[in-house]
Parts: structure tokens; sequence; C-alpha cells
């Protein structure tokens, strides 16, 4: 059963700006230390891949606030707690920590879904939550 979906564009110019502007505390607060590494490998700009991880986060809040909202209660986000992971084939996946992973397993999901895309100025994160 699905229980919750969610998408978000970034963008990737934000991004850009706080790595040249040396925003490292942005950049820190907002993703992991595995987060920042993988998205500083291969070929694709780290902006990009900044961008794409930023929007699944957002694209995760956005899937359990509709169950959020109906239980009426209201959640401060640590975006840190929300990490975007890649597997061997470079496929996303998220890891859950604190208050977040609580969220999900009170809501009961069982499998997320992520899917991120990025073209020139934007970055898309897509992610379905099923339970
Ligand atoms: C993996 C692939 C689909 C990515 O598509 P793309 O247009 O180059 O790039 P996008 O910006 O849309 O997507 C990139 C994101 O896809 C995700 N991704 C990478 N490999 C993936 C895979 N095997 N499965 C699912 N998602 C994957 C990653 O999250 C990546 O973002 P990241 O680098 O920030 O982590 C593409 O590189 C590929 O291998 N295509 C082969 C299929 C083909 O030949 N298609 C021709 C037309 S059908």
């Amino acid at each position: 059963m699905i229980k919750g979906i969610g998408t978000d564009l970034a963008d990737i110019q934000f991004f850009e700006q706080c790595l040249n502007d040396n925003k490292t505390s942005v950049i820190q607060e907002t993703f992991t230390a595995q987060e920042i590494t993988t998205s500083e490998r291969g070929p694709v700009p780290t902006a990009h891949r900044l961008a794409g991880r930023f929007a699944v986060k957002e694209a995760f809040f956005k899937a359990i606030s509709q169950t959020m909202l109906h239980q009426n209660r209201k959640i401060n986000v640590i975006a840190k707690e929300i990490e975007v992971c890649v597997d061997h084939i470079g496929r996303p996946y998220l890891s859950l920590h604190g208050q977040m992973d609580l969220i999900a397993r009170e809501m009961g999901i069982k499998n997320i879904h992520v899917s991120i895309s990025h073209e020139k100025g934007y970055a898309l994160g897509f992610v379905i939550l099923e339970g």
C-alpha cells in the first residue's frame, strides 16, 4: 500500500554558489559526510548531486507530511536525518536516522523508493513510501 508520495525540484545554482562562496556551514548542516563524499565522486558536478539529494530530502518530507497532517502533528525536520545513500550501481536509497526513522516506523513504512534526476538548472527528487 502506498503511504505517501513526494516530489521536489531544487535549484542547482544555489548549491554551486554555496560551494563557490565556501559556505561550508550550509552544506554541512544539510548533508551528512557520506552524502558530501559521494557527491564529489564521478563526472557529475558536485552541485548537481547535492541539489538532487536536497530535492529527495524535501520530497521525503512532503511524503510523510500527508500523514503528519492527519495526526495534527508538527515536526522539526533535521535534514541530515534523511540521508541519501547510493548502492553499488549508483541507485539512490534512503537511510533514516533519529526522529525521521521513528516517524517512518510509526507510519508503518516498510519500503522507500527514491529517484533522482538532474538536467540544466534543476535537480528533481521523487519519493514513494510503501507500507
Ligand atoms: C543511470 C541513467 C539512467 C541516469 O540517467 P541520466 O539521464 O544520465 O541522469 P539523471 O540526471 O536523470 O539521473 C542521475 C541519477 O540517477 C540515479 N541513478 C544512477 N544510476 C542508477 C540506476 N542504475 N538506477 C536508478 N537510478 C540511478 C542517481 O541518483 C543519479 O543521481 P546522482 O548521480 O546525483 O546520484 C543513465 O546514465 C543510464 O545508464 N542509462 C542507460 C539506459 C539507456 O541506455 N537509456 C537509453 C534510452 S532508454
